[in-house]
């Protein structure tokens, strides 16, 4: 059945049987990180960067990883195995752990991991691709090391609900007029060819799927500039798109909020959607032989 297993340590045990302590400091402050990873054809895309990138949230928070790598990525494989997960995600979570309620943290404490994996079905991620989406501008209220990519997801929370709220698929943040991201996308433009998108810097997460388009850019020998860009230049902008693990290149159509604008699907971003499903392709076969 669907969902049915998780992850909790290193075990592989039925949903609705995992002991969660009220002291656990995920629950209390929200200290933790995750990852998602989208599965497709029952193999887990990126693997190896979305575990490096959870290497260096852990790193960043003073986190212990209680396995070696291979033993987590293995956990992960079956946990979408033994839950039948052909095309979906896989939700890996790691808590700090449980202690007394105390803002200082200890270090070295046992960290609590969890996970889950679930179906998705792609028919509704390619019609959002094929339709484009709308999006609500609103500034960007969160702390300043979006690098991590931690449990504390209050503001990128906040920001989707007014979305939602305005008939929006995402909601696109602002720091005082400059882009930075989505609420759980990275936003690229394009202008005469060229592509723009927030430094990878504490302002933003550095998305898998942005890295990747990055170097299908660079493959394509379409020019990047990867520099802030502001909102009357997302506003003038020829085309607008997002990436995510969950949504992969999906266009927008619709700028609402503080500043309006309709745009239409362009060629940079077909192309773009075409190459990046070309990678999954790719890696599907590559790790099926
Ligand atoms: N979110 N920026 C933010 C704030 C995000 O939460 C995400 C992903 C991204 C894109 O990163 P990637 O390409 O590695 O998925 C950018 C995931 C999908 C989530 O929280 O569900």
């Amino acid at each position: 059945m669907e969902n049915s297993y998780v992850l909790y340590h290193d075990q592989i045990i039925k949903n609705g049987s995992i002991p969660v302590d009220v002291e656990d400091r995920g629950y209390l402050f929200g200290d933790g990180i995750y990852e998602v990873v989208f599965v497709y054809d029952s193999k887990p895309f990126a693997f190896d960067e979305h575990f490096d990138r959870f290497v260096q949230s852990a790193k960043k928070l003073e986190l212990a990883i209680p396995y070696d790598i291979p033993t987590f990525k293995h956990l992960t494989e079956e946990l979408i195995t033994k839950n039948n997960v052909v095309n979906g995600m896989v939700y890996i979570q790691m808590t700090r752990g449980v202690a007394p309620r105390n803002h200082l943290y200890e270090r070295n404490m046992q960290s609590v991991v969890t996970g889950f994996a679930k179906s998705v079905s792609l028919d509704s991620i390619a019609q959002s691709q094929s339709k484009g989406i709308q999006t609500y501008l609103t500034k960007d209220i969160r702390w300043l090391r979006c690098d991590i990519k931690s449990l504390n997801l209050l503001g990128n929370v906040m920001a989707k609900r007014e979305a939602a709220d305005f008939d929006c698929q995402e909601a696109i943040q602002h720091r005082d007029g400059v882009v930075t991201e989505g609420s759980s996308s990275n936003v690229f433009i394009v202008k005469d060819g060229t592509l723009k998108t927030h430094p990878a810097t504490n302002l933003i997460l550095n998305g898998i799927t942005r890295q990747i388009v990055l170097k299908i850019a660079e493959q394509l020998h379409v020019p990047v500039l990867e520099e802030s860009f502001t909102v009357d230049e997302l506003k003038e902008a020829d085309e607008v798109f997002i990436t995510s693990t969950t949504m992969e290149v999906t266009p927008v159509v619709k700028l609402k909020g503080e500043q309006e604008q309709t745009y239409k699907i362009g060629p940079v971003t077909t192309e773009f959607q075409k190459h990046f499903k070309k990678q999954i392709e790719k890696s599907t076969s590559t790790l099926k032989s």
